[in-house]
């Protein structure tokens, strides 16, 4: 940037002309000095485009060890008669310098002023940006969901350890010693007897160990196996196991308390089947299906056209289990289910494939 240099009052003219005899040879020096420097001033002034090189140029010039100040020596060598003269002469420098400096640093502090102002100036007409609001990831909506439900229903939460003893995920639940699910395939050992809980049932033999019947308790919670990861399987997913241990439960109890949980979480009356099947931890066990919610039991790929989707297992409480938590089972009676979370959003929404949960996508996840 050019700027134009302009003596608010230079009195180089007057004063030299005040000067009446020839000049001495060291005044001489002394003359040529200072236009010298004030000719190297102004140069240097008229190319400089920013405010703190102003800053710079002032200490050059007129700080203490400045260009200015090494005039005074000279001053010395010049004839008493000459010395008031250049004395003034040197003064009048300094104030035409500070002045220029001066001038020129506001001019500069002002555009750049402006230019800032410009490049920070915000348009109060453009619409305001929207700040997007996370959301509860959909299986802890349906966690949560499940759980408020069988709040009501008069079920306390408990919660068991996600790293476990082989005992209570496998022993403590009358699994034989050699049961293939204790194989390296599907559990995830951590040394020789300690393991990522397979289930949530290993909350059971806990709860019954600290609390007397009547216990009635879920147990939601991320369960761990060592599967393939696929559509349908994943290795990490969760599960609400349920307990309830009295004086005379049956499995009317059980067909009712499910029947209820079911028709409240999917919001409709739903036709249920309860097909019988092996767990080692309950006697006699069951698999419970629900009537298709996507086709209405038609048949989809949902259900895999069975009409059925299967959404828990459950059974009443083995009197081993029960006597392996302190409960007799001549007193007591119980009965415990297991659902997968995954799995029964899977089938209120329709997802075909179980890894999406995990991958986080917003896209997907934005939708619940
Ligand atoms: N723990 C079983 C599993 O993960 C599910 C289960 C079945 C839990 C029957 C129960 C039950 O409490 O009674 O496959």
């Amino acid at each position: 940037m050019i700027l134009r240099v302009s003596p608010p009052s230079w009195k180089w003219q007057k004063v030299v002309s005040n000067y009446k005899n020839t000049p001495s040879h060291s005044s001489m020096k002394l003359e040529q000095a200072i236009a010298k420097i004030k000719k190297q001033a102004e140069n240097e002034l008229s190319s400089v485009g920013l405010a703190k090189d102003i800053e710079v140029l002032k200490v050059k010039y007129l700080g203490k060890k400045g260009l200015v100040g090494d005039l005074m020596p000279l001053l010395k060598t010049a004839t008493p008669e000459e010395r008031p003269v250049f004395g003034k002469l040197i003064n009048d420098l300094k104030l035409f310098l500070t002045s220029c400096f001066n001038n020129i640093l506001n001019d500069l502090s002002l555009k750049e002023r402006n230019v800032q102002l410009e490049n920070e100036a915000i348009d109060v007409t453009l619409p305001g940006r929207r700040s997007s609001f996370g959301r509860k990831h959909v299986t802890l909506r349906l966690l949560e969901e499940a759980t408020e439900i069988l709040r009501g229903m008069g079920f306390t939460v408990q919660y068991g350890p996600e790293i476990e003893s082989e005992y209570y995920n496998y022993d403590a639940l009358n699994f034989p010693k050699d049961h293939p699910a204790k194989d390296m395939q599907d559990t995830f050992y951590i040394t020789t007897d300690t393991l990522l809980r397979t289930h949530t049932s290993n909350t059971q033999v806990r709860v019954m160990e600290t609390s007397r019947p009547p216990i009635r308790i879920i147990a939601p919670g991320v369960c761990f196996r060592n599967e393939d990861v696929s559509a349908r399987s994943h290795v990490t997913f969760h599960q609400v196991e349920g307990l309830y241990i009295d004086k005379n439960v049956t499995f009317t109890d059980l067909i009712g308390t499910l029947k209820n949980f079911f028709k409240r979480l999917f919001c409709r009356d739903l036709k249920m089947r309860f097909r019988p099947s092996y767990f080692p931890f309950v006697e006699p066990g069951m698999e419970v299906d629900i009537h298709c919610i996507v086709c209405e039991g038609k048949g989809c790929s949902v259900c895999k056209q069975t009409g059925w989707l299967e959404v828990s297992g459950a059974g009443m409480v083995h009197p081993e289990v029960l006597r392996s938590g302190g409960v007799d089972p001549e007193e007591y009676t119980g009965y415990a289910w297991g659902f997968g979370i995954e799995r029964l959003a899977m089938l209120q929404y329709g997802i075909k494939d179980i890894r999406q949960f995990f991958e986080n996508r917003v896209g997907f996840l934005s939708q619940f």
